[in-house]
């Protein structure tokens, strides 16, 4: 009976039913780090209301938002590239999401932390980066409902500037607001004046945010600001087809010479987003060619396990494998019409990509983090799943049980299941451990979920136009 439900459990593996309850758990994971006063729509049964005394210098409200992984850290620039990622994901994937009944929680979990970033956005050129004190937030282990250590906020201002924080967050709001443009105009239109004067910040200003935000730096060190600078301005122009913006992203693309094929796509390392929007926005052989020769080396090139998982780094290995599922996706679309996939959806038309290369790439990639090796890495997926992420709240019995370093170091497992976290995943030889102090293993986080949940949609995307 067993090897039964087995043999049909990896049979059934990879088809669209698969990915679209993959997509709704991993919409849950995001619900379960919200942070502030919770709706009444909540469906974490776990979570209540926290936080809900964070403020900036002059007292300006900053509850919301999302606590980065398993701590309580509100970090703004990984918040900000996950909101980028997932408004792209609905962007291109709008269709998939609606066909797995998540089109609203999408929007919810976008507009949660884009509701945040306009209170960070406190004047013109200044924005809060961060809420929390890394050191005193890691002495704590339990429920964020309980804690108390204090929560100092941490800005970007003109005389302390960010143009990596700022570009990010400007990018991110250009994107959401485009993806807000038909669900609500009003909305849609504050999130591109706070993009627009955040994109002003970021390029008279110039700087790295953690020299302004020293304390960010060991966990989140940013690498330079020229491809956020890029960023920010490509995705200007896809929202409002100003041509300053893509003149200015493709004067900022050649300053800062990025344009060389890229190893990685991640929340530092945006060059082979970048490379995507100007292929697609422009359509000019140059950036096609250099985003296709991407995935083609990754896919051909690229460092493997065993089991054939792309390894690129051992922090958040399935996250970067995943993100790179994510743009090849994407991809499919530029190869084949040279228009973007929902510009091409919306046109009625049907795209026949079911053989493609970089779908099965994306499908192996993907199916790996869902189990095909037996192995599940997103929790409360599939038959044997991580049962010990490295997360604080899951970690906590039921109330009124007290909650505290006890639980870090107890061998069973998370008694609350943080259903759809990504966990960082194995090592370069497909070990993996679960236990909840291993974080290389089981470290779950906003970014890393961002590109498997838009790689999810592209994949429920792709087997749809195959059956039209
Ligand atoms: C904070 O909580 C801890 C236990 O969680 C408690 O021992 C401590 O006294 C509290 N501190 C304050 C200032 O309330
Ligand atoms: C549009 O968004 C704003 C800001 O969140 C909100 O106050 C308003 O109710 C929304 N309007 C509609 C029609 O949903
Ligand atoms: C679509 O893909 C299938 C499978 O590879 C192939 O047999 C068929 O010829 C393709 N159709 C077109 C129009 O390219």
């Amino acid at each position: 009976m067993f090897h039964t439900l087995w043999l049909l459990y990896f049979i059934t593996l990879g088809s669209a039913s698969d990915y679209r309850h993959a997509l709704k758990l991993s919409l849950l994971f995001y619900e379960a780090q919200r942070s502030g006063p919770l709706p009444a729509s909540n469906r974490i049964t776990w979570r209540s209301d926290s936080a809900l005394n964070d403020h900036g210098h002059n007292n300006e409200d900053l509850t919301g938002g999302y606590y980065d992984a398993s701590d309580f850290i509100k970090f703004s620039f990984t918040m900000a590239f996950t909101t980028t990622i997932l408004s792209w994901g609905m962007l291109s994937f709008g269709h998939a999401y609606k066909q797995a009944n998540q089109y609203q929680y999408g929007l919810d979990a976008v507009k949660w932390a884009t509701d945040y970033f306009i209170k960070c956005h406190t004047s013109k050129y200044e924005f809060y980066g961060q809420v929390g004190d890394f050191s005193l937030d890691h002495a704590f282990w339990g429920r964020p409902e309980e804690m108390n250590m204090s929560r100092p906020a941490y800005k970007i201002d003109v005389e302390h500037p960010g143009s990596d924080l700022a570009g990010e967050v400007a990018a991110a709001l250009a994107a959401a607001s485009l993806l807000f443009e038909n669900v609500n105009k009003s909305y849609s239109e504050e999130l591109l004046r706070h993009s627009g004067e955040l994109y002003d910040f970021a390029t008279k200003y110039r700087g790295l945010y953690h020299d302004s935000i020293p304390g960010a730096k060991i966990y989140y060190e940013s690498t330079g600001y020229g491809d956020e600078l890029t960023w920010a301005a490509i995705w200007l122009y896809k929202k409002t087809k100003d041509v300053k913006y893509i003149e200015q992203a493709e004067t900022f693309y050649t300053k800062f010479r990025i344009k060389d094929r890229p190893n990685e796509f991640f929340y530092n390392k945006k060059v082979a987003g970048i490379q995507l929007l100007l292929a697609e926005q422009t359509l000019r052989p140059e950036y096609i060619s250099t985003i296709k020769s991407f995935c083609d080396y990754t896919i051909k090139e690229q460092v493997r396990t065993p089991k054939g998982l792309i390894f690129i780094d051992k922090s958040g290995t399935l996250s970067h494998a995943a993100n790179v599922a994510f743009i090849c996706l994407q991809v499919i679309c530029q190869k084949k019409t040279f228009l973007d996939c929902y510009f091409f959806f919306q046109a009625g038309l049907t795209l026949n990509i079911s053989q493609s290369t970089y779908v099965n790439f994306a499908k192996e990639q993907i199916n790996y983090m869902l189990g095909s090796t037996g192995q599940s890495f997103v929790v409360g997926y599939g038959q044997n799943y991580p049962k010990q992420p490295h997360h604080s709240a899951s970690s906590c019995p039921n109330l009124p049980e007290p909650c505290g370093w006890k639980q870090f170091t107890w061998k069973g497992p998370n008694p609350q299941i943080l259903y759809g976290a990504l966990v960082s995943g194995p090592d370069l030889n497909d070990h993996y451990e679960d236990v909840r102090e291993e974080f290389l293993y089981n470290e779950v986080t906003l970014d890393y979920n961002a590109g498997f949940q838009s790689a999810l949609a592209g994949l429920i995307y792709s087997e749809n136009e195959n059956k039209l």
